[in-house]
């Protein structure tokens, strides 16, 4: 068997997988404009359950009608037709006995399209860093300065999200994921740079955490029994370079604090996903093993199976998740295990949007269709 810790099965929560590779959310803005799922969006996943995944994870899905959604053309599960739309998609699947999770997603401040609202609301009246994405038909612009959210916008957001995580359940979603991370909602709350908040959402990192947590119990007591995990990062879609100011002691507050909550997982984004940080010997899906205690997924150039098994091996995480690798080659595992190899990734594949059209385009164009 190559890579034996990559191909041996493992149990999350209440699913069992047969490997450890999970597809990465990838956001690929190839919904209706109200949200929907389309035909070409569930042959698209049909083709990951094909390929010998332990487990999908679903593209950024956003939760209500009002300013989580952060991209044209991204799908929603805000209300049952959207939902319904889903259950084709969870239906197909599970057909060919493979699990698939909901990321679920508020843009916040980053947002570029959204069908509902024209504003945007955030933690702080703080402008994202760098500007809106051409690949998702961003103008290049800065985004718009959001509005600060008042406390009852709090707290409809996060029944908003456990809403949304009910949703997903009832038409057959394995578990859910909240986006923790990346720069969206929850992570411009853990930012310090843009909470300038002086509610109980601020102060120290426990306090910028708080929203996370709140939105964590929320969402468990909606979904007793189910998988339910977060994804975090110290970078962003519009800031590559932040990184957390307490270092190793935030990393530690923030991955023991989840833990007191009921997750069944950590998911951490990072490039790199096997770099040491903050001066230790210890990447940071490592770091949230080790202060967690829970299965974490790893996540960051991963695609060369021997980082991916090297990471898991070396107690990086219990999981590894393929983002540009799997859009590059949804069948990335059933090609390992045949002792064959997997298609590169090219940006041509999300250039010049990174929609589902333009990548079967790039696959007709190119012998990359070679499935
Ligand atoms: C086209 C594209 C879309 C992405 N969409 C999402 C998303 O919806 N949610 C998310 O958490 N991360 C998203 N990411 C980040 C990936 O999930 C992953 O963390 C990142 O690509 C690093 O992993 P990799 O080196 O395996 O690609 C996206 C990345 C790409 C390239």
């Amino acid at each position: 068997m190559p890579y034996p810790l990559l191909f041996s099965p493992q149990s999350l929560g209440p699913i069992n997988l047969k490997n450890r590779a999970i597809v990465s959310s990838l956001t690929r803005a190839s919904a209706t404009q109200d949200g929907l799922v389309t035909p070409l969006m569930k042959s698209y996943y049909t083709d990951y359950a094909q390929g010998g995944w332990g487990m999908i994870a679903t593209e950024a899905t956003y939760i209500d009608q009002q300013y989580s959604q952060g991209y044209s053309y991204q799908p929603g599960i805000a209300n049952q037709r959207q939902a319904d739309s889903w259950a084709e998609v969870v239906e197909a699947v599970h057909a060919q006995g493979t699990p698939i999770y909901m990321q679920l997603f508020h843009a916040g401040s980053v947002n570029q399209g959204n069908h509902w609202v024209s504003e945007s609301i955030a933690p702080s009246a703080v402008r994202p860093k760098s500007v809106q994405v051409s690949r998702y038909r961003g103008n290049n612009e800065p985004f718009q300065m959001p509005r600060v959210m008042t406390q009852h916008e709090i707290d409809e957001v996060i029944v908003s999200f456990a809403e949304a995580a009910r949703r997903a359940i009832s038409i057959g979603f394995d578990g859910v994921e909240i986006h923790g991370a990346n720069g969206y909602l929850p992570d411009q709350f853990l930012t310090t740079y843009t909470n300038q908040r002086t509610d109980r959402y601020n102060g120290d990192v426990m306090a910028r955490l708080r929203f996370h947590l709140e939105l964590l119990n929320a969402v468990r007591a909606a979904i007793p029994g189910k998988l339910l995990g977060v994804r975090i990062s110290q970078t962003k879609v519009t800031d590559l370079e932040y990184s957390w100011p307490g270092q190793v002691e935030d990393a530690q507050v923030i991955f023991s604090e989840i833990a007191k909550t009921d997750v069944d997982f950590i998911h951490v984004a990072a490039h790199h996903g096997v770099n040491p940080v903050f001066g230790t010997s210890k990447s940071l899906s490592g770091l949230a093993k080790e202060y967690s205690g829970l299965p974490i997924i790893a996540n960051g150039k991963l695609h060369e199976p021997l980082s991916a098994e090297s990471a898991l091996k070396n107690g990086e995480g219990d999981f590894v998740s393929i983002g540009k690798g799997a859009l590059a080659d949804p069948h990335w595992p059933n090609k390992l295990l045949a002792g064959r190899v997997p298609i590169e990734f090219v940006p041509d594949m999300i250039s010049p949007l990174a929609t589902l059209e333009n990548y079967y385009d790039w696959r007709s164009r190119t012998s990359g269709s070679d499935q």
